[in-house]
C-alpha cells in the first residue's frame, strides 16, 4: 500500500469510566438545547462564532469536497431585508403551500409567518450547501453526498453553538432562494438552513416536549 499521504491518527484511548462520563455529560448538556424564537439583541463575543464554524467544518463529507459555506449576517440592515424576504414565503406557506397535517404539527410550537427573531437575534448563520464546486480553472467538480454532509455539518454547528453558551433556532423559511440573491453567493451554493444564534430573551419560554427515550431510540439485534 502506498503510505505518502498519510500520517498518524491522533487518538487517546480512554478509560471506561472516563468514557461513561464523558458520554453522560454530552447527553445532559444536549438535552438542555432547544429551538429558541425569542432572542436578546445582545453582541456576541467576538470570535466564538469563528471557532464553531470551525467545527461545522470539521465534519465528515462525501470525498472530503467539504460542499458548504456559512454565512454570518449581522448588519442590521440586511438581516431586515432577510425578514421581509422570509416573511413573504412564510405567508406564503401558511396560507396555503402547507398542509392542514403540517399546519396542526406546528400548533403546539406557536409558529406563525411573524419572523421577528431575524431581526433581533444578534447573528444568522446561512448555512449554504454547495450542489458542485467550480474548479480554479473554471471547471464545474462533482460533489457527493452533499445532503448528507451538510447536514452533518449543520448538527456539529448547533452544538458546537449550544456548547459555547448560545441559543439557536433551525429554521427554514422555504424556498430559501432569495438567501442566493440577497447574499450575492454563486448559483452552485443551496441555502440550506438560516440558523439565528444569540442568547435567548430574558423571558424566553420554549413548547414543552418530550424526546423519545432510549427504548424508542435504540434497538438491539442480537
Ligand atoms: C430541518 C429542520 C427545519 C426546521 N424548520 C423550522 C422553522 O422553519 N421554523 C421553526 O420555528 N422551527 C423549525 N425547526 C425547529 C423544530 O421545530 C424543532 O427542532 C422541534 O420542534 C424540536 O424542538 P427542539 O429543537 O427545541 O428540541 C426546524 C428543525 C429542523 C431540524
Amino acid at each position: 500500500m502506498d503510505t505518502s499521504g498519510f500520517q498518524p491518527l491522533d487518538h487517546q484511548r480512554l478509560a471506561p469510566d472516563e468514557m461513561q462520563r464523558r458520554a453522560q455529560a454530552l447527553n445532559v448538556e444536549a438535552q438542555r438545547r432547544r429551538s429558541v424564537r425569542e432572542f436578546s439583541s445582545d453582541p456576541i463575543p467576538e470570535g466564538v462564532l469563528d471557532h464553531c464554524i470551525l467545527t461545522a467544518g470539521s465534519a465528515p463529507s462525501g470525498a472530503h469536497k467539504e460542499p458548504w459555506t456559512f454565512v454570518v449576517v449581522t448588519d442590521p440592515v440586511k438581516k431586515r431585508a432577510i425578514r421581509e424576504a422570509a416573511e413573504e414565503e412564510e405567508r406564503e406557506n401558511y396560507s396555503g403551500r402547507m398542509n392542514e397535517e403540517w399546519i396542526k404539527d406546528l400548533e403546539r410550537l406557536g409558529t406563525n409567518a411573524e419572523k421577528s427573531f431575524l431581526e433581533t437575534a444578534p447573528a444568522l448563520i446561512i448555512v449554504l450547501r454547495h450542489a458542485w464546486q467550480v474548479a480554479p480553472d473554471g471547471e464545474r467538480e462533482q460533489c457527493y453526498y452533499t445532503q448528507e454532509s451538510v447536514g452533518i455539518a449543520s448538527g456539529f454547528l448547533l452544538m458546537a453553538l449550544h456548547h459555547a453558551g448560545l441559543a439557536t433556532l433551525t429554521h427554514t423559511p422555504s424556498p430559501m432562494g432569495f438567501l442566493t440573491k440577497l447574499l450575492g453567493r454563486p448559483s452552485n451554493e443551496k441555502p440550506y438552513l438560516l440558523i439565528p444564534v444569540g442568547y435567548p430573551a430574558e423571558d424566553c419560554t420554549v413548547p414543552t416536549l418530550e424526546r423519545r427515550s432510549l427504548e424508542q431510540l435504540r434497538i438491539q439485534e442480537s
